[in-house]
């Protein structure tokens, strides 16, 4: 029996899906998340979730409780839940079909490729993340309205009508949110030049409502889509952005499109994954990383311990100098999609990896293709009664995006154009390394991690997936679905478990702090490994649904936040 499964020791036997005798071992667990039969939402709210399944108990599908969650996190959870931000669908319908959407933010039309350095060429801080100049065209309404108008059932006013409710009557602040509001109230001073509502005086218990983001809310219910991108909603928002610098104009705002993408799709094992394509990286690097791994006995290591870190770790970083150098909008970029994910590609990619030793991230640039061909962000995954299921991820980028609050609409604005290389080698927030492929240019979308994920069993749904974390996303679902697939872990023990981090550079692996034992740490160190685990508290927060043998549905609702499932 495993390290950690041990430790967890066990008052039910619970059999789930495993692909060997040796894993069904492992199977002793106790730790399930919520359990249904027909239908969950899992995001991270409770009120979000529950406004999810009432849409559902409507007889609303994936789509309309999709338009109905999103909004009811931009009501409750303002720290990721947005109207000011964008964000990536990941579908599976009943009939097997799938497919993405792509409601990123993009750069104002008069955005420049320098618009960030000074005029010696060097990044000016705070400008990519801070205020007005941070903000990117807003893609979430766009989105929410593209998915429902090709797959909704009800109408926007029934889907809309619970979270105004919800925005007029209010929501109980948690001890997580009274916390943050707290730590950033005096940024929200500086930037907004006023105290906005959200600020220190809010504690925790306290029922906090939203009044403007209800008459927001209500009239794009009334007027549609257009009242966001054109009509009385965009002009305001245009005008205070523009009254606080920003470059943004009513044109970008009637431009913006959410497109239909074609999703990243590949094997491993028996499991069909199904993730974002480009402007996310969350799908190829997925993609690479678990072909790279695949080889592997990863369920013959103990879960978390040397050999199986050393593995993922050195997936990781090729993969992540792959996205720094090839990666951006593929509107604008060819991407060598096909290479970067081929089994010849990876196989030679991860051919110099070594037990002995860390490669030392130097000698692993992106790799030579010949013949070119968020941290705080919020996930949720809906599975309805229908038989559809959706991954979804959506972000402001930083934690209330650029901080820049409008009262009058009820929302804040994202700071997603430092998702952008601003100058080529140099990490934006998250200590990522862009290239030339994701430097900033007008109407793109910039480079994304998101990695809204959709599983696949013997041609049947299987779980969906995802994440906040900006670059440690991708790395948080690899493992939440290698837990599950590899070591049996139920969905919650799956995303509960501690997880750790490698994105090339920096070079480190970033590891929870208290989670892992010391002499595993001494190992490592002695192998090469720069080892922190004091840069991120935490890694990724993973709300996940998984279906159970008998066709239940498990959700996994991370401990790490207020995220909560609900069902029925
Ligand atoms: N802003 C985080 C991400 O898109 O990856």
């Amino acid at each position: 029996m495993r390290i950690l499964l041990r430790s967890l020791l066990l008052t039910i036997v619970f059999l789930a899906g495993c692909k060997n005798e040796r894993k069904s071992e492992k199977l002793q667990i106790s730790n399930r998340g919520l359990i249904t039969k027909t239908a969950m939402v899992v995001s991270a709210r409770e009120e979000a979730s529950k406004v999810g399944v009432e849409i559902l108990k409507k007889g609303g599908n994936a789509f309309d409780a999709m338009m109905a969650t999103e909004m009811a996190l931009a009501v409750t959870y303002p720290y990721a839940g947005n109207l000011g931000g964008g964000g990536f669908l990941v579908y599976r319908l009943a009939d097997g079909s799938k497919g993405a959407l792509d409601y990123r933010e993009k750069a104002p039309i008069a955005a420049s490729k320098e618009m960030y350095l000074d005029e010696n060429g060097n990044v000016i801080k705070g400008k990519s993340t801070v205020g007005s100049l941070a903000v990117g065209v807003p893609g979430t309404i766009a989105g929410i309205f593209k998915a429902h108008e090709r797959f909704g059932l009800l109408d926007v006013k029934t889907i809309l009508q619970p979270v105004m409710e919800l925005a007029n009557k209010g929501f109980v602040v948690t001890e997580q949110q009274a916390s943050r509001f707290k730590n950033y109230d005096s940024i929200f001073k500086v930037v907004n030049e006023k105290e906005i509502p959200f600020n220190k005086s809010i504690k925790k218990g306290d029922t906090i409502n939203n009044i403007a983001l209800a008459n927001t809310l209500e009239r794009i219910a009334n007027a549609g889509r257009d009242e966001f991108y054109k009509g009385e909603t965009g002009k305001k928002l245009v005008n205070f952005l523009q009254d606080h610098g920003s470059i943004i104009t009513l044109e970008d705002l009637a431009k913006y499109e959410a497109v239909w993408r074609q999703p990243i799709t590949f094997q491993y094992d028996d499991l069909t994954i199904t993730s974002m394509s480009p402007p996310s990286s969350g799908g190829i690097c997925l993609n690479q990383i678990m072909t790279m791994v695949e080889p592997f006995d990863l369920s013959g290591y103990d879960h978390n311990s040397l050999k199986f870190i050393q593995v993922l770790v050195e997936a990781e970083k090729r993969a992540y100098a792959d996205r720094s150098y090839y990666l951006g909008d593929p509107d604008f970029i060819d991407i060598p999609i096909e290479t970067l994910t081929s089994n010849v590609y990876l196989e030679n990619r991860i051919s110099d990896f070594s037990f002995d030793r860390a490669t030392h991230v130097d000698s692993l640039s992106h790799g030579q293709i010949l013949g070119y061909e968020s941290e705080e962000t919020t996930h949720y995954s809906i599975v309805d009664p229908f038989g559809n299921a959706i991954a979804v991820t959506t972000t402001l980028n930083g934690g209330y995006g650029s901080k820049l609050y409008l009262e009058e609409l009820g929302f804040f604005l994202n700071n997603e154009m430092d998702d952008f290389s601003s100058k080529p080698g140099e990490p934006n927030s998250y200590g990522l390394i862009g290239a030339e492929a994701n430097s900033i240019a007008p109407e793109k979308r910039m480079l994304s991690s998101m990695t809204p994920t959709i599983i696949e069993k013997d041609g049947d749904f299987y779980m969906s997936v995802g994440t906040p974390g900006g670059s440690t996303i991708i790395t948080s679902v690899l493992q939440a679905i290698l837990n599950v697939h590899e070591f049996g872990f139920t969905m919650q023990q799956a995303v509960d478990a501690p997880r750790f981090h490698h994105q090339w550079r920096p070079d480190e692996i970033r590891m929870e702090p208290n989670s892992f034992n010391e002499q595993l740490i001494m190992h490592l160190e002695a192998k090469g490994y720069k080892i922190n685990q004091t840069r991120s508290p935490v890694i990724g927060k993973v709300d996940g649904i998984l279906v159970l043998e008998d066709g239940r549905l498990e959700g996994g609702a991370d401990r790490r936040g207020d995220d909560t499932a609900v069902g029925f």
